[in-house]
């Protein structure tokens, strides 16, 4: 296999230096360190604004299936991914799934998660200026992203990045007994 396609490279605002790439199936190791961390912060922080998903942790064997998987609708064009690397260490991961019909191919449901140590650096910022670009490219005429009505960072991010709001789902997500609405922003490309 080749060198997976590289969308950029750029200093942090902590002086690192990240690499924004396609993943490719050598990751298996770095994603499921990445996942597992993300499911150890749920569990652990009461306070986590992740998203849902990231239950129980996953084994190897879940997370090959996954990656595989990912690389399959990768090529086939139903996903565009972009993770985000330091040190050789994945540290962010960002997903825009296009529309699976053919009325709604020209839009897309993006996804992005950052590992708590790599928050706050600018690393989020560069990778939805990657994503929009690339789905631009490939055609998408609308995305739209979906989280936590408590989730002050991903308001901010995502309204800096030109989305803009267009509704809640009240209630959407059970958590430490309380029930908490979900926010949906959206933008045209
Ligand atoms: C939301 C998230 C993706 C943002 O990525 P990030 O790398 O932390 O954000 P950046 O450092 O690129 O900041 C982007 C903008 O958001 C704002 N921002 C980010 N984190 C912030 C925080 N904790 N408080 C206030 N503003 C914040 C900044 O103002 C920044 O704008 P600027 O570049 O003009 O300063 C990331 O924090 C994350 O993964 N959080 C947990 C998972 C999640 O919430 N995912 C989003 C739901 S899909």
């Amino acid at each position: 296999m080749g060198k997976p396609r590289v969308f950029g490279r750029f200093i942090a605002h902590n002086r690192t230096r990240v690499v924004l790439r396609e993943p490719e199936s050598e990751d298996l190791e770095g994603l499921l360190a990445f996942v597992n961390e993300l499911v150890t912060e749920k569990k652990e922080d009461k306070n986590s604004q992740l998203f849902t998903g990231f239950e129980s942790r996953f084994d190897r064997r879940q997370e090959s299936k996954w990656l595989r998987e990912l690389l399959a609708r990768i090529r086939d064009g139903g996903v565009l991914c972009v993770l985000a690397e330091v040190d050789g260490e994945i540290v962010g991961n960002g997903e825009i799934v296009r529309g699976e019909y053919a009325e709604t191919r020209h839009h897309g449901r993006l996804a992005l998660t950052i590992d708590e140590t790599h928050r706050g650096l600018g690393i989020g910022r560069e990778m939805l200026k990657a994503l929009l670009t690339e789905a631009g490219r490939v055609g998408l005429k609308t995305v739209h992203v979906e989280f936590l009505s408590t989730n002050k960072s991903a308001l901010r991010a995502y309204r800096k990045t030109g989305f803009k709001k267009v509704g809640t789902i009240p209630k959407k997500v059970y958590r430490n007994g309380t029930f908490v609405d979900s926010l949906i922003m959206a933008r045209d490309l």
